[in-house]
């Protein structure tokens, strides 16, 4: 399987309850590794930018709020199948549904507030790592 590179964001309700070195250890007990990382605090924008595929969604509006109402850690994970890979370590959207041992099944408040997001094509995930990321800012 090819070396592959996604991107992920440890959200707002995880940063707040103190989750992201027991979400990075899940993460890095998986196999990935963590190649970029850095706190910050997204504005109204940057959301609605990074969530512009979902504009129609319902969702949307409240989905820019939370991802705005605190600090979030974005990260690039490398890996075998990385993009598959980290979906699969994540779990499904909603908690409720999501697989033992997977980071929303043990962290995730709800459906929303469900503590990452990671890319979900190859395509998004050098989409949204080129929109967070400089190139050097990445030491694989
Ligand atoms: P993500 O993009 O964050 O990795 O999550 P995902 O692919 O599993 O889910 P997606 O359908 O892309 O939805 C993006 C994020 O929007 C929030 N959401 N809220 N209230 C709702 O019904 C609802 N549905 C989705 C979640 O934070 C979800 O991760
Ligand atoms: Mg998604």
């Amino acid at each position: 399987m090819a070396t592959e590179r996604t991107f992920s964001i440890i959200k707002p309700d995880a940063t707040a309850r103190n989750l992201t070195g027991a979400i990075n250890a899940v993460i890095e007990k998986s196999g990935l590794r963590i190649v970029a990382q850095k706190r910050v605090r997204w504005s109204t924008a940057q959301a609605e930018k990074f969530y512009e595929v979902h504009k129609a969604r319902p969702f949307y509006g409240d989905l820019v709020k939370f991802m705005t109402s605190g600090p979030v850690v974005v990260q690039v994970l490398e890996g075998a199948d990385a993009v598959k890979k980290y979906r699969d370590v994540m779990g499904a959207t909603d908690p409720g549904k999501a697989a033992e041992g997977t980071i929303r099944k043990l962290f995730a408040e709800n459906i929303e507030r469900n503590s990452v997001h990671g890319s979900d094509s190859q395509e998004n995930a050098a989409l949204e790592i080129s929109l967070n990321f400089k190139p050097d800012e990445i030491v694989g």
